[in-house]
């Protein structure tokens, strides 16, 4: 598959590109990025590669398979749009957009131009997190009614030094704090967990930085038809880990990072597995996740399952931002994205 980066930064020189440069079905033809030292960047790590100033000068120029797009969130629905317009597939980073009305267009543009939208929704393939769906698939602790997900950082994830290290903090490019940066991950989590959609979202988000004009903490509770789960996601934290704890009719199973503990009727079990957690740029798990995008171009699946979370990940966030400007009323979340 013959492809092109759209925003050579620190996701996808470090987590994409390594991954890309190991597979024999993908060859990265072409690179686009405003910023001239990251585009020198890319020219170290891919001779061979033609290198754009603007992501519309290489879509006019290339023939592609499909466009990576990793650039900060608030581009990634008008690059979309052009890319697809163009023919390619595409893969984009989360948060899919910034706006649901954006992630709407998506699904309408993919539908329309048959071509796949697809999520990098990786923390479904980090180890420990493909264990714990194995785990509820046992029955070793019964049918999952709560979940819980404490995702600490110590400070906010930062770009690549060239360009605005701190964009993630600054509203205009990133859409939002913690919550548009992260919630992705710990709401696709929880419909994988509970294995239905919530219906409902009541939050809190905290700025204790105020330098910035973003949340560095969110607290939230997602309702579903048969349980609930609580997210907790911050960035004033002492430590870097995640824990999580899936809570089921028969026991539960605790994750802290790599180590997990299962109880079931009464009986608990420790083990480990390597999940490399500490490496931001994830890109162990990368490969698993372009198989399955590979998979939805193969078969057709433009508006596939992994957009449609993507889709009720974006509801989420903007829903749980006005939940908490609304004193954490407790909002509906209507769109139902398996009708999309
Ligand atoms: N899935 C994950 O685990 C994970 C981890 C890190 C980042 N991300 C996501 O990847 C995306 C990028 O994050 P990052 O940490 O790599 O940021 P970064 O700042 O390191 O990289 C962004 C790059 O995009 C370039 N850029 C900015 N605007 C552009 C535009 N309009 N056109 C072309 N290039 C442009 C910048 O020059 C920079 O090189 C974000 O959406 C982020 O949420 C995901």
């Amino acid at each position: 598959m013959k492809g092109a980066i759209v925003g050579f930064g620190f996701i996808s020189g470090k987590g994409h590109l390594p991954a890309y440069q190991r597979r024999e079905d993908v060859e990265i033809a072409a690179v686009a990025d405003l910023c001239p030292a990251r585009l020198e960047a890319a020219r170290k790590a891919l001779p061979r590669a033609r290198l754009y100033s603007t992501y519309q000068e290489l879509l006019e120029k290339e023939q592609l398979d499909f466009v990576d797009i990793s650039t900060p969130p608030v581009h990634h629905a008008e690059i979309a749009l052009a890319a697809l317009a163009k023919g390619a597939h595409v893969l984009c980073e989360k948060p899919l957009t910034t706006t649901l009305a954006e992630a709407r267009s998506l699904v309408d543009a993919a539908r329309k131009v048959r071509r796949v939208v697809f999520p990098a929704h990786n923390y479904k393939h980090a180890p420990v997190v493909k264990f714990a769906l194995e785990t509820i698939a046992s029955g070793r602790i019964g049918t999952v009614r709560a979940v819980t997900l404490n995702t600490f950082r110590t400070t906010h994830a930062k770009g690549v030094p060239e360009w605005r290290t701190d964009w993630r903090r600054d509203k205009k490019t990133s859409g939002g704090g913690i919550a548009m940066d992260h919630g992705s991950h710990s709401f696709y989590l929880t419909f994988a967990w509970l294995g239905t959609l919530p219906t409902q979202v009541t939050a809190k988000a905290l700025t204790l930085d105020q330098q910035w004009d973003t949340e560095d903490n969110l607290n939230c509770v997602l309702t579903f038809p048969n349980g609930y789960a609580h997210a907790f996601l911050t960035w004033t934290a002492g430590v870097r880990k995640v824990i999580y704890s899936l809570q089921g009719t028969r026991g539960a199973l605790v994750i802290d990072d790599d180590n997990w503990e299962i109880t079931s009727d009464g009986q608990s079990e420790k083990g480990l597995i390597e999940s490399d957690w500490m490496d931001a740029s994830h890109t162990k798990w990368f490969n698993s996740l372009f198989d399955q995008f590979k998979t939805a171009i193969a078969s057709g699946d433009f508006v596939n399952r992994e957009l449609r979370e993507a889709v009720a990940c974006i509801q989420i966030i903007e829903t749980a931002y006005r939940s908490n400007a609304e004193a954490c009323r407790e909002l509906p979340l209507p769109l139902d994205v398996t009708t999309l």
